[in-house]
């Protein structure tokens, strides 16, 4: 059986308000997600026992059952009833690990669909939808990617259509020795802001209506500045994370960018601008700061799929 290759891309977040804590432990969440053209790619290849091998060329990242690409491996086809499956999956990771930038989910994501096609499934998208679910709250944006308003804890999914969101490039930056545990983050955000959480159905029902029909959407739509990007962990995060500060900083005193914000928990940080060319020509002028501070950074398109089977010649 012929090899099957699949893009798994990163996304940032436009905006993600927490609105609440569930019985469940999750936060209920309201967001606007945006897939971006940084993308990981998963070369999947049918092994003749029921090993699930993963290998990575970045030696950083744990390639056991702790990576959700074997969890998703392993979920799929336990729910299918066929244990006896095996795969082979070398990953190419260019996302930056724990970055807030969805890269690990992205990856499960396209283990997901990679597999369903590699063994002959023929789940689809809605199908994988649940198990995505099951593994992670960012996958389900991952398998459909593009611009999403993500509600729950980010797996309920309305699209926003491509002809209602205008071209963007983003300037990302993430400093190698930051990091920000994800479960922090939220637990932090509950002891700053105890009884400012919404409690009823109603009010979180306000909340997600006034962010379909509020000034970020509409803003969206058209090519010029956003409105100022409201990511209520980046209020707890910054604080703590000193990278976190001067990386925005940096960002609001160089190049007039469209929007800066801290994407999901962190520690990653990116700038919009209209095109590539802004978005590379912003890293030229602000390249000595960003050397003398240590941030890697990336210039990709905002736009595109989700995870999605590369075939010849695409
Ligand atoms: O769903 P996922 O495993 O990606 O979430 C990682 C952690 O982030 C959870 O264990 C939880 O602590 C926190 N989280 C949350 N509310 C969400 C999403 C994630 O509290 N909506």
């Amino acid at each position: 059986m012929a090899d099957v290759t699949v893009r798994a891309p990163a996304k940032i977040n436009l905006h993600l308000e927490v609105l609440g804590l569930r019985p469940d432990g999750y936060h209920e969440l309201a967001m606007v997600m945006q897939s971006i053209d940084l993308a990981d790619s998963l070369v999947l290849r049918a092994s003749a026992d029921a090993m699930i091998r993963l290998h990575c060329d970045n030696a950083d990242l744990p390639t056991d059952g702790t990576n959700l690409i074997v969890k998703a491996a392993d979920l799929l086809r336990s729910r299918v009833g066929l244990p006896e499956l095996g795969v082979e999956i070398t990953l190419h990771k260019r996302i930056p690990i724990g970055a807030g930038l969805a890269g690990g989910s992205s990856d499960g994501a396209a283990a997901l669909v990679g597999l369903d096609a590699l063994w002959g499934l023929g789940l689809g998208t809605e199908r994988l939808h649940g198990l995505a679910a099951k593994l992670g709250s960012d996958m389900p944006f991952c398998l459909q990617g593009g611009t999403q308003l993500c509600f729950g804890r980010g797996e309920r999914l309305e699209p926003v259509p491509q002809q209602q969101v205008a071209e963007r490039a983003v300037l990302l930056l993430k400093h190698p020795q930051a990091s920000v545990s994800t479960p922090w983050a939220y637990g932090r955000c509950r002891e700053l802001r105890g009884d400012f959480y919404l409690e009823s159905e109603t009010d979180f029902e306000q909340r997600r209506q006034a962010l379909r029909h509020g000034p970020l959407l509409a803003a969206l739509a058209a090519p010029g500045p956003l409105p100022p990007l409201r990511n209520d962990l980046q209020s707890v995060v910054a604080p703590e994370v000193e990278s976190v500060r001067s990386g925005l900083d940096l960002l609001r005193l160089g190049p007039e960018a469209l929007a800066v914000a801290m994407s999901g928990s962190g520690p990653s940080l990116y700038a919009l601008y209209p095109d590539l060319a802004a978005a590379e020509a912003a890293r030229i002028t602000l390249a000595g700061e960003l050397d003398a501070l240590g941030f890697a950074s990336w210039c990709c398109r905002c736009g595109g799929s989700g995870v999605s089977l590369v075939t010849d010649g695409s």
